[in-house]
């Protein structure tokens, strides 16, 4: 059945890009970004407003010095005439209140009531209910109060309203500013992040495909001599390197191979020739003989083999399979030699699967893979016991897959062995003594890397399953 995305895939997928380094540096550079222009862009606003304080202040107290110098020289009157020339300059945030403390008597000034401060000093308070201003009955004010001879106090100071609209507009400005910056940030972040994040799924999908047998793919440069274009380059050069010595290595058996073929072959003629003019006790030791020049071909004829399907010599004969046709002629093929060992063998066609799928393989070669582990299920598992062939389909984001279970139940491979077996010539210690060369699994191994496929080892208990992963092009729901 087709899997539909849920919200495990969703988790998954947001699990797979927070995983991503990229992603985490971008987004932690985003966070440092967005704190850093925050701090400043505070600080900026903090500096401005304290520097408006500080200039109202300075204002404030030099118009007192100012006035107490007046009174000090020349009076109450003076002062009373500075005040309200001061007023008819028309500075309307001045404030001023010239008053008797005794009789509670204002003198001069443009505040209709004494407000309610009773300490000399600097005051910040809300003054309601003593302007003469009829649009506004109340306005924030910074006043400085001063004692002055006679029981008089003089209050000078500025209305702040129109400091604190500006200092409103500075913060809406700045926190514009703060979301204008992250939101550039993040589309910084979100370029820079795409365009390296592409650049490594470049190098990282190309070592993939390297590491599943694809030896001549090499990463493409794009002639920028960055740092992505010389890391591809050493792995590019490294890659040549190894597939150099791989090929010297490969060509040194294959030569082998090939060479000890011609004799052996001669060997076993002349063998044949002897056998047939010879005593009964000696033609039996010829035929062991024979048994042996036969093994010893097969073993060269299977390792010449392995390496043409590595190199990439031997190309497959892609045409659609059918694959429950296939399995189908396996089993019937291998069926006697089960028998014999009283093995029930079983294959789960599972045709019934509403879908309809194309696999492209080469036939001969499908065949040969699971003949090599239908033998291996049948060789090393005891008299009386079961093998289970089935299949099924599976499907992720991107392709669409075949997998193929072989399950027996003989005694397994151990963990760490499943991948060693794979390698020409490995068999477990206790198969020994058994007939075989240690060729089959990597003679399938070879083939399911040229169908870009792979193979899994898992436990039975007690066995062994094959697990056989195929592409095939397409899976999409039965109409029927
Ligand atoms: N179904 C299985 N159960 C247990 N061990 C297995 C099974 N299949 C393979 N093995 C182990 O893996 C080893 C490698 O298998 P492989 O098929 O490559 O070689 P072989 O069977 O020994 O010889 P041949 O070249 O004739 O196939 C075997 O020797 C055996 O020890
Ligand atoms: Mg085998």
């Amino acid at each position: 059945m087709l899997s539909k995305p849920d919200s495990t895939g969703f988790k998954n997928h947001y699990k797979r890009v927070m995983r991503n380094s990229t992603i985490r540096m971008v987004f932690l550079y985003f966070l440092l970004f967005s704190l850093s222009s925050f701090i400043l862009l505070s600080f900026i606003y903090w500096s401005t407003i304290n520097y408006n304080y500080e200039q109202m202040d300075n204002h404030i107290e030099y118009d007192m010095e100012r006035l107490q110098t007046i009174y000090g020289v020349s009076g109450t009157a003076s002062l009373i005439k500075s005040i309200e020339t001061s007023l008819k300059q028309k500075n309307y945030d001045s404030i001023y209140l010239l008053y008797n403390i005794a009789n509670r008597k204002i003198l001069a000034g443009n505040l209709s009531a004494i407000p309610d401060i009773k300490q000399s000093g600097w005051h910040n308070i809300l003054l309601s209910d003593v302007t003469d201003d009829p649009v506004k009955k109340t306005h924030s004010a910074r006043l400085l109060l001063m004692p002055l001879p006679e029981n008089l106090w003089l209050i000078n100071g500025l209305d702040v309203e129109y400091v604190q609209q500006q200092e409103q507009t500075i913060f809406n400005s700045l926190i514009t500013g703060v979301l204008i910056t992250i939101l550039l940030g993040a589309i910084g972040g979100f370029i820079i992040s795409i365009s390296t994040i592409k650049k490594i799924n470049l190098i990282n999908d190309t070592i993939h495909k390297i590491s599943n047998g694809h030896f001549d793919k090499r990463i493409p440069l794009r002639g920028t001599d960055d740092d992505y274009d010389l890391l591809s380059k050493n792995i590019n050069d490294m890659m040549d390197q190894t597939q150099k010595l791989v090929q010297s290595i490969q060509n040194i058996s294959n030569n082998i191979a090939h060479d000890l073929r011609t004799p052996l072959t001669r060997l076993r003629t002349r063998l044949e020739a002897i056998q047939n003019h010879c005593s009964p006790e000696t033609s039996e030791g010829i035929s062991l003989a024979l048994m042996e020049t036969d093994n010893l071909l097969t073993t060269f004829n299977a390792m010449l083999r392995i390496n043409k399907l590595d190199s990439g010599v031997q190309k497959g004969h892609f045409k659609e399979v059918d694959i429950s046709n296939l399995l189908n002629d396996v089993v019937d093929f291998y069926e006697p030699l089960a028998e014999e060992k009283a093995i029930e063998l079983i294959y789960d066609s599972l045709s019934n699967i509403p879908v309809h799928v194309h696999f492209y393989a080469d036939k001969g070669m499908i065949f040969q893979v699971f003949s090599n582990i239908l033998d291996n299920a049948i060789k090393y598992t005891p008299q009386q016991g079961k093998i289970k062939l089935s299949y099924t389909f599976s499907t992720d984001e991107t392709h669409n897959y075949i997998k193929i279970l072989i399950a027996d139940s003989g005694k397994g491979i151990p963990a760490a062995e499943r991948k060693k077996v794979l390698e020409p010539f490995y068999r477990l210690q206790k198969h020994r003594d058994l007939q075989g060369n240690g060729l089959g699994l990597s003679l399938v191994a070879a083939i399911i890397r040229l169908h870009q496929g792979k193979i899994d080892f898992m436990d039975n208990n007690p066995g062994l399953i094959v697990c056989i992963t195929l592409p095939c092009s397409q899976i999409s729901p039965s109409t029927s």
